[in-house]
């Protein structure tokens, strides 16, 4: 009797400690994980709501979900096509995932890939353009804002191409999803509050190289 209550001690525990390893709290899919896929998989004539190619929509949670089965990456869609040296997916010429992207869909997956959002508190002191404002543009945007790809003629990947688009006051505005702006990142919905007060900041102290 004793031994088994051991054995079911030892068991549970180690199973708490699996569990813990698999779950990172800071990963969350409205800031880490849709930006993955909207923008390195969304472009025209790809996974969006009006091409859905291959039947996959990737701009909403529900639309990823199509691709995942929770808890199992090996049988997941949205994972067993990005990994590895030779990813099916994104098609050229569009580039690879980073290692990084493809591990934190595969620990979200793993996590149960569950719909959370806003995992962080909101850090206001910090609007920096490389340590803030870049991130988010990375994160969100460049896929479909490159030299090679730039949306409506705007070039997001270098801080005078930002720049641009903050002089021609068109930043903000898509951000905010303000009537007159095409609502960007494109095909889904606003990105965090707390990140559009960044950018907010960050144009206000005059868009400064810091
Ligand atoms: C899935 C592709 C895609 C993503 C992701 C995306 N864009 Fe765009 N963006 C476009 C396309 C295409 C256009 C031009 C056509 C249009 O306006 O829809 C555009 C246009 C723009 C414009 C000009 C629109 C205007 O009203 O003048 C700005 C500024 C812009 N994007 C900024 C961003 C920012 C900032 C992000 C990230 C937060 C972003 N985009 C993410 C595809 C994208």
């Amino acid at each position: 009797m004793k031994k088994q209550f051991i054995v079911l001690l030892a068991t549970s525990v180690l199973l708490t400690t699996c569990t813990k390893d698999l779950y990172n709290p800071d990963i969350c899919f409205q800031e880490t994980i849709l930006p993955i896929f909207v923008n390195n998989c969304a472009q025209s004539n790809c996974h969006n709501p009006s091409e859905h190619k291959a039947g996959y929509d990737l701009t909403t949670y529900d639309g990823i979900m199509k691709g995942v089965k929770p808890k199992h990456p090996l049988l997941s869609d949205c994972y067993t096509k990005v990994k590895g040296n030779n990813p099916s997916m994104p098609v050229k010429p569009y580039p690879n995932l980073s290692a990084r992207q493809v591990t934190d869909i595969k620990v979200w997956i793993d996590m149960g890939a569950p719909n959370t959002s806003n995992c962080k508190s909101c850090d206001t002191s910090n609007f920096t353009f490389s340590g803030r404002v870049n991130p988010i543009i990375q994160n969100w945007c460049v896929g479909c804002h490159s030299s090679t790809n730039a949306g409506g003629g705007y070039d997001l990947t270098t801080y005078s191409g930002v720049v641009n688009s903050v002089t021609n006051v068109r930043l903000l505005g898509t951000l905010e999803h303000l009537s007159g702006f095409s609502p960007m990142p494109k095909n889904t919905g606003a990105i965090n509050s707390c990140d559009v007060a960044a950018v907010r900041k960050w144009i206000q102290s005059g868009y400064p190289n810091n």
